[in-house]
């Protein structure tokens, strides 16, 4: 109970002004401050929240700030983070705000240790979406990232060592810096060492089939992040070849379940816990050696702006079909629809109300034989083992339970890391929170172990593509025989067809051929749906776009 009113009082904090205002909402139409004529839908954010909530840092620290800003690309002068070569990317750019006085694109944040300060990505470089339609572009706070983060990676790297190793861009580099005499050979060392410590990485989580835009293994990049980076033992390494989607984060925090495997519970210290598993695998740091762990691991975590950050995508509420910009919806049809939808989608996926500030919502669990969907995502989670090596003889909740082996679920080790580095926490109420939680997450995976979680479909018009792999482009296929969808199709663009409700999938200018043929990419299963008549589907279609 006092840890709930904990939560509660933070999440309160996020909707006041300094002087204990309410914060006006946006509506549906204004523009996007800095959006470049972006326009916002109503989501229960107010400006403020929107600008703080996109730049704030969790404590990712993935170069320094100052180099970013004149990085060039690896093949021309242009800069790394010039408009075209960022939206190429998929990021949504911006111009600068209070809390993004640089212009750097949404999710790219600004993190300050000792004298040093860092770019990062935080939490919305993957969880801000944009949908456009003939020239209207609609930011969706939460919603579904379409970037490239492999392309991302490798390119950011190529540009480092393009500078290391090039006189004249090295030269425009140090100039743009200050750095003169000596200070350039170090310069010089520190870009080659940077380079190399991200190509490690990047070829630590090397792949066969190349996610794309809009796709990630998150899994899989922290299990490696864990049990091979932190840990130091290459042996350790998989390969994080299941990406999926990046979800939609509204209603998500009202989950009693997250994870598109449902394997993550979302009561009191969970999504503090999630949250620090994600802010590890995004650049963060954590320090094993050296510490038993009894007071926690010291990592870069900013849990004061975890901790906000909660508090904003607790108040997030699902973007709604915008008439004004798609057209209006039949209501006749809509009708029919709710009661298609009431028999056939219902008893798996829960109807959310946006204006119950504190609605309680249940993910269904669907045993993976039932759904018939790419098994991958499920199987990599539970197969996964790893050396325990410098937590052997470790508790598997630092301070409670089991002692690991010289081998554990790779799942119990990120399990491990991330009490670790909550006990480090400032506040007592949430340290002791987390010790016991363990048990909590252990229950939960051993209850569903292959399961994939069904949620509300509410704001699901504006998150294409579909399934946990995004196998699917949009939702007249997903309503069509598993056989009959396309087996291949380009991912990138954000231009909105409203008749299937989905994203274009021609190649434009940003594009990735998804090929369901590939492991992991399967598009089968989630037959519901499919073998009612034409008007029907139209019908559902119709309310679909409702929710
Ligand atoms: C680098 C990209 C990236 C960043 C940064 C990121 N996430 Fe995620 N997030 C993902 C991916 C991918 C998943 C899906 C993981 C899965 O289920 O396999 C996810 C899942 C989630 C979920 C579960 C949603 C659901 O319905 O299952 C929540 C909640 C979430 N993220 C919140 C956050 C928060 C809060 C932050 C910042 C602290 C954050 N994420 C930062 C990529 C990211
Ligand atoms: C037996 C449970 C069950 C039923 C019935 C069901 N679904 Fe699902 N649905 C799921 C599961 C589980 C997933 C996630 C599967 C995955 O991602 O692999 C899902 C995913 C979806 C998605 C994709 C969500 C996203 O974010 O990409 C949509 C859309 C959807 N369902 C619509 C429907 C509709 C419409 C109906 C009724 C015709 C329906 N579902 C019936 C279990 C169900």
């Amino acid at each position: 109970m006092r840890l709930t009113r904990i939560f509660t009082a933070v999440a309160l904090v996020g909707a006041l002004t300094a002087c204990g205002k309410p914060m006006p909402i946006i509506a549906t139409g204004q523009p996007v401050p800095g959006g470049a004529g972006a326009i916002n839908l109503e989501q229960g954010w107010s400006r403020e929240t929107q600008d703080r909530a996109w730049f704030a840092s969790f404590g990712s620290r993935l170069i320094p700030y100052a180099w970013l800003q004149h990085l060039e690309r690896p093949d021309s002068h242009e800069r790394f983070l010039a408009d075209a070569n960022m939206s190429a990317l998929g990021f949504l750019v911006q111009t600068p705000t209070a809390n993004n006085p640089d212009g750097f694109p949404v999710g790219f944040t600004r993190d300050v240790d000792g004298k040093q300060a860092w770019a990062g990505l935080g939490c919305a470089a993957c969880h801000t979406g944009e949908v456009d339609f003939r020239g209207t572009r609609m930011r969706l706070d939460g919603g579904q990232a379409l970037i490239d983060f492999n392309g991302f990676e490798a390119m950011l790297i190529d540009s480092l060592s393009a500078t290391a190793n090039d006189e004249d861009k090295f030269d425009r580099f140090a100039t743009a810096l200050g750095a003169a005499g000596a200070a350039r050979q170090n310069l010089r060392n520190e870009i080659v060492a940077l380079a190399q410590k991200l190509d490690a990485r990047h070829r630590m989580n090397q792949v066969t089939v190349p996610y794309g835009y809009g796709r990630l293994d998150a899994f899989g990049q922290i299990f490696n992040a864990v049990a091979v980076d932190f840990l130091g033992i290459p042996a350790n390494r998989r390969a994080p070849d299941a990406p999926v989607s990046f979800p939609v984060l509204w209603d998500a925090p009202h989950l009693d379940l997250v994870q598109w495997n449902g394997s993550a519970p979302n009561a009191g210290p969970g999504p503090l816990l999630q949250n620090i598993t994600t802010a590890l695998a995004v650049y963060g740091s954590l320090d094993i050696s050296g510490h038993d762990g009894k007071a926690g691991y010291p990592s870069s975590i900013d849990f004061d702006h975890l901790g906000q950050i909660q508090s904003y995508f607790y108040q997030l509420k699902a973007p709604q079909w915008p008439t004004a910009v798609l057209g209006p919806l039949d209501a006749q049809r809509i009708a029919r629809g709710a009661t298609i939808y009431q028999q056939q989608c219902l008893g798996c996926h829960q109807l959310s109300n946006r204006d119950d500030a504190k609605r309680q919502l249940k993910a269904s669990l669907t045993p993976l034989a039932t759904v018939g969907t790419d098994p991958m995502m499920v199987r990599n989670f539970l197969d996964a083992k790893a050396d325990t090596g410098a937590f052997a003889g470790r508790r598997e909740a630092v301070l409670l339970g089991d002692k690991f082996g010289s081998q554990a679920q790779t799942s119990d080790l990120i399990v491990h890391a991330a009490i670790g580095a909550a006990l480090r926490h400032p506040m007592q109420t949430m340290r002791d929170a987390v010790t016991g939680y363990h048990k909590v997450i252990k229950a939960a995976i051993d209850a569903h172990p292959d399961y994939y979680k069904a949620r509300p479909l509410s704001g699901i018009w504006a998150s294409a593509p579909y399934l946990h792999n995004g196998s699917v482009p949009n939702l007249a296929e997903l309503l069509t025989a598993p056989a009959q969808r396309p087996s291949s199709f380009y991912v990138g663009s954000r231009e909105f067809d409203p008749d299937a409700v989905g994203l274009q999938t021609v190649q434009g200018t940003r594009g990735s051929l998804f090929d369901t043929r590939q492991p992991g990419n399967s598009n089968a299963g989630h037959a519901f749906g499919t073998t009612l008549d034409a008007q029907q589907k139209r019908d559902l279609l119709e309310y679909l776009k409702s929710l």
